[in-house]
Formats: C-alpha cells, structure tokens, sequence
C-alpha cells in the first residue's frame, strides 16, 4: 500500500514532464513583426497584400453628399426610432442638446436648430455619426450606414418642424399639429 502511494506523485510527475514536453504553438519557428525573411526573394516577412485587398474598416463605395435612398414615411419612422434609442439621450427629443445625459453633466453638444447645422448638409450627420466629433464618440458600431441616413433624414425633419411657420401649414396640417398637442411648442 505503501508502494502504490509512492508510485502517483512519480506517476504524476512522468505525465507532467511529458506533457510539458510537446511543443505549442507559441513556441514554433516563425518571424516576429518586420523581421528579417531570407526565406522571401525580398528578404521581408511584412508580405505585400494581395492585390483588392480591403481593410475591413474600409469605405468601399464613395459617401454620397445626398440622400442615397429615396425619401419615404417608413425611412422617417426608422429614422426617429433609432434616433430615439441613440441621440435622444444627448441631443433631446427634438434636437435642442437638453438629453438626460447632458442635464447630469455630459458637455453639451449644439443645438440642431443652430444656424449652422440647419444649413449643414445630410452628409454632415452622417459623418458625424460614423467618426465622432469632437467629445462625442463614433456610433458606426452602433448604427448600421442605412441607418445612419435614416436618421440623418429625421433630424433634417425635426429642423423643418422649429423652422416651418404654422402659416405656411395647409389647414388640415394646422389641425393635425393642433390636435397632437404640439402647436404651442417652443
Ligand atoms: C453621450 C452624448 C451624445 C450622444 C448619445 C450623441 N451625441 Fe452627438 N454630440 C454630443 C456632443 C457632446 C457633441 C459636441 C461635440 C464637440 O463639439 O466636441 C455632439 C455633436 C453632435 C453633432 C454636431 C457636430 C457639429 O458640427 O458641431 C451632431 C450632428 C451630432 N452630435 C449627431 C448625433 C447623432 C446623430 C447621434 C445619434 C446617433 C448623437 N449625436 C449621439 C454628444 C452626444
């Protein structure tokens, strides 16, 4: 009995040992980041990608100054929606940069209605929205680029809606903005 229990920790440790003993791959022959190569004719191991290689963060088609899709209700309704879920929290239910996030402190970014950002183009927001600006971060993780347009277009909408004076409505506009309750807004 004695025996057998000397015989595991020797047991254990030839295991160990051969375990040990297998090569892993970290250890296996290979160049180290612009390391030399001779195996190459140039000497190089950075090789050349092949050609049409694209960085996955790439830009592939040309960002368009314009609206790239045609402009419908149902782009508008997506539009608010992820709006709501993403800016509304910094920027305000309508764009006046009165977010939650910002009334506990968050730097306040500028209005929508500003000067400059009603005469911006579309392409603006969409920028914005895919590189950050300034303090705020980018959203291209979090906004797919149709969604991204979507609410480009929305926010374009809610400029219309402080800048259109109720005497250019039609009368039934002007009943319908009476009646949703938002004709005294701002
Ligand atoms: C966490 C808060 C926050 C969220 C959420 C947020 N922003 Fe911003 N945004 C800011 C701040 C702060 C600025 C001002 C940045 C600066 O000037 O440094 C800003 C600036 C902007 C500007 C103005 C850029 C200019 O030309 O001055 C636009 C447009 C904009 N954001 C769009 C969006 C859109 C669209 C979303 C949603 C996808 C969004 N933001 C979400 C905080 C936020």
């Amino acid at each position: 009995m004695k025996r057998l229990c000397l015989l595991w920790p020797i047991a254990g440790l030839v295991l160990g040992v051969a375990g040990c003993s297998q090569p892993k791959m970290e250890n296996q022959p290979k160049y180290e980041t612009y390391e030399n190569a001779p195996d190459w004719p140039d000497g190089q191991s950075a090789r050349t990608p092949p050609a049409g290689t694209v960085a996955r963060d790439a830009q592939l088609a040309p960002r368009p100054d314009h609206l790239p899709v045609p402009l419908t209700q149902a782009l508008l309704d997506r539009g608010q929606q992820r709006f709501e879920i993403n800016c509304l929290p910094c920027h305000g239910r309508v764009g006046y940069a009165d977010g939650m996030v910002v009334q506990r402190g968050f730097p306040k970014p500028p209005s929508f209605h500003s000067e400059r950002l009603r005469h911006a183009p579309l392409s603006h927001f969409y920028d914005v929205m895919t590189d950050g600006y300034g303090v705020m971060y980018s959203y291209a993780d979090r906004v797919e680029p149709a969604d991204r347009w979507a609410i480009a277009a929305y926010i374009r909408a809610l400029q219309q809606s402080q800048h259109t004076p109720v005497a250019a409505l039609d009368p039934a506009q002007r009943q319908a903005l009476n009646q949703s309750g938002n004709g005294e807004d701002r």
